[in-house]
């Protein structure tokens, strides 16, 4: 940290188009959350940047889908991820957004000046055009064939099927997914970066300045390097976004990743007067928080961007991670395949910490990892429960038995308890030499480590059987654990703040410093708090019920992707058929059978018989409006026992790909027990 004075941490700005789930959590928020509770505990001057990329086509695409403007879908999910970003802890001194004034002006003025300086060049490309529409079309709004593998819907920008990324005008019958038309090709004239110009410099900053960056980023940007760098145009064709600010160029806006990054400065301007110490002064050290997708646009494009305007400084670090799965399947926002904040918080009150523990736990740090339920609850329970939370409950009820809840004076020392509290500083100094070097998951381990050896030496102490003939004993044992307590409420407060201040009402202390941590933080004497119980145990129904969530959504998807209609099975002679002895019945009487989803109690007239039929139909038709309908009765069934009831017979229903069930009834009314042939 020599060189620098302040750190800047930025954390990618993710799309207002959609709620933020656990996979942002993970690779982005939490560990740059760390990252800058970490610095402020050690007295650092340090920013935390976030907000809302609420530009680009993401964003149309989104309002048009429903129907709405852009500014409405922005406005919902702005408002929406701070919420969920600040309930779970994430300590932003701004959470800013790209519609903002500061930001359109910052961003426009960045644009003018590259401009004026002679940074860009100008190019007419053909482009398609959607003449219905009058407008010009994103990649992403164009659909058609893919020349790889025949996909008819595959985007202009990507084929989702082969996973390809392609340019609209590969496409094989290319349409506009706003009219439907046939788009024609049409000349439009943008700006470009000549990103090409800039490989030297790249080569030397990146490649050779910064080889200390993470290997996973450092590779990606060495094979963009090694491939050789294209110019990228900067404006698009929309009307959405930062209008271009030049005379004659109606309709066209800055690329929104021209704009976005410009965000982080524009964020940082509405948060202080001040913004130029940190944008401005080479003693800033400037550090982006990022997931992999978006990697070569601050390594590479972004400070092409700064470099050209000249003015500001270069990141220092960009510590990106990998992706984090969910049940072994990737995240998907289009797919509803995700754990999302605003439901978790729901779900989980007071839990924070939980979450951003097992997160910071298996932190995607150098390849893609896996969040399980399973897991989280493993988590929960043998690791925040049984060590970390017993230590501290064990240590707090001892010390209010024996010695009226105040820190007792310690004793005679043995080697077992210099041996402890010797750890104390080793594991503190692990600790920063893995956060100071972005790893977020080795640190907790650590942290972790020091509870864990706490619990360990209180279990094998045992000072509650030593009371009565040794209480001077007792006293060292609390009063070592008590240390260790105080400090792992400093330790354990960047990756967990909330259990930290809840430790810390425990123990009446006030934050404690870094640099204080391990030092004489808690006077004999001292008084303690109300003891409580830092974390609890997660039942199996809580995980069920997320469980069964995820395969409920797993199961509707693949009924809207199946095959809508299953394939002919093989050939039956008519007998099989003639053995079904299949009848009119009219339902005489229906009800909804309690404590189940989907089952419903019938009675039925077949005409042979009046008789009860359980039939799994709850969940399509209320009972009320089946009494008097004629139905298809197999009556012939085997009679099965069903939740205490004996079902006679089975109702016969038309079911859909998506599992909507329908009445087979005949076309005007028939006298029951007629047979169906
Ligand atoms: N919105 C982008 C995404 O979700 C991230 C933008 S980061 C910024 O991938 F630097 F451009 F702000
Ligand atoms: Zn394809």
């Amino acid at each position: 940290m020599t060189k620098f004075k302040r750190t800047l941490v930025t954390t990618a700005l993710p799309y207002a188009n959609g709620p933020v789930h656990i996979g942002h959590l993970a690779g982005v928020y939490v560990p740059a959350d760390i990252y800058a509770r970490y610095l402020r505990r050690k007295g650092e001057e340090v920013v935390l940047i976030g907000g809302s990329d609420e530009h680009g086509v993401p964003i149309t695409i989104k309002a048009q889908r429903e129907g709405v403007s852009p500014r409405d879908i922005v406005d919902r999910y702005h408002e929406m991820i701070k919420e969920s970003f600040a309930g779970l802890g994430i300590s932003f001194d701004i959470y800013a957004r790209t519609s903002s004034r500061t930001h359109h002006e910052l961003s426009s003025a960045f644009f003018k000046k590259l401009h004026d300086a002679g940074k860009f060049f100008e190019r007419a490309t053909l482009q398609f055009y959607d003449e219905q529409a009058g407008q010009f079309l994103p990649d992403r709004y164009i659909t058609g064939t893919c020349p790889h593998c025949g996909n008819e819907r595959a985007y202009g920008d990507q084929c989702e099927a082969c996973g390809t990324s392609l340019n609209a005008t590969d496409l094989i019958n290319p349409l506009s997914a706003i009219t439907g038309n046939v788009p024609q090709l049409r000349e439009t004239r943008h700006w470009y970066l000549p990103l090409d110009d800039y490989e030297g410099w790249l080569k030397e900053w990146l490649l050779e300045e910064h080889a200390d960056w993470k290997p996973n980023v450092y590779g990606q940007c060495k094979s963009w390097l090694d491939n050789g760098l294209q110019p990228r145009a900067v404006t698009r064709d929309l009307d959405w976004g930062v209008p271009v600010p030049l005379e004659g160029s109606e309709g066209k806006v800055l690329y929104v990743w021209f704009d976005a990054p410009i965000g982080y400065i524009s964020a940082t301007k509405e948060l202080t007067p001040d913004w130029e110490r940190y944008w401005k002064d080479p003693s800033t050290r400037l550090v982006h928080f990022i997931g992999k997708d978006n990697i070569v646009f601050h390594c590479i494009i972004f400070p092409v961007m700064l470099k050209a305007e000249g003015s500001y400084i270069l990141p220092d670090n960009v510590p990106a991670n990998e992706f984090l799965n969910l049940e072994g399947e990737k995240i998907s926002t289009t797919r509803d395949w995700a754990v999302w904040l605003h439901e978790y918080l729901v779900d989980f009150p007071g839990k924070q910490d939980v979450l951003r523990y097992a997160l910071a736990a298996t932190t995607p740090e150098t390849k893609d990892n896996d969040f399980t339920w399973k897991d989280f609850q493993a988590r929960n329970n043998n690791e925040l429960v049984a060590i970390y939370g017993n230590f501290i409950n064990r240590t707090l009820v001892l010390t209010r038995k024996y010695f009226d809840n105040r820190v007792p004076a310690p004793g005679e020392t043995t080697d077992r308890d210099r041996e402890v509290l010797a750890e104390i500083p080793r594991v503190i100094e692990r600790v920063e030499k893995n956060l100071d070097s972005f790893h977020f998951r080795e640190a907790l381990r650590e942290a972790m480590g020091l509870a864990r050896l706490g619990n360990k030496y209180l279990a094998d102490t045992e000072p509650w059987k030593l009371h009565a003939a040794n209480p001077d004993r007792v006293a060292t044992i609390l009063n070592t654990c008590l240390q260790v307590a105080a400090t792992l409420s400093t330790l354990m407060e960047p990756f967990m703040p909330f259990s930290s201040e809840r430790l810390r009402g425990f123990m009446n202390i006030a934050p404690i410093a870094w640099a204080a941590m391990g030092g004489d933080v808690l006077p004999v004497g001292h008084l303690l708090g109300e003891p409580g119980l830092l974390f609890e145990k997660i039942d199996d129904a809580a995980i069920q019920a997320q469980v069964d969530r995820l395969e409920e959504k797993k199961r509707r998807r693949e009924a809207t992707t199946a095959r809508p209609v299953a394939p002919a099975r093989e050939a039956i002679p008519l007998d099989a058929f003639a053995n079904m002895d299949i009848r009119v019945g009219t339902i005489l009487a229906a009800e909804k059978i309690p404590k189940t989803k989907k089952l419903m109690k019938l009675t039925v007239d077949t005409g042979i018989d009046r008789r009860v039929i359980v039939s799994g139909i709850a969940e399509h038709y209320a009972p009320e409006t089946l009494v008097g309908r004629q139905v298809s009765v197999l009556v012939n069934l085997e009679p099965k026992l069903l939740k205490g009831i004996e079902s006679r017979g089975m109702i016969l229903m038309a079911e859909e790909a998506d599992g909507s069930l329908s009445l087979v009834a005949p076309d005007k009314p028939v006298m029951p027990g007629a047979g169906i042939r």
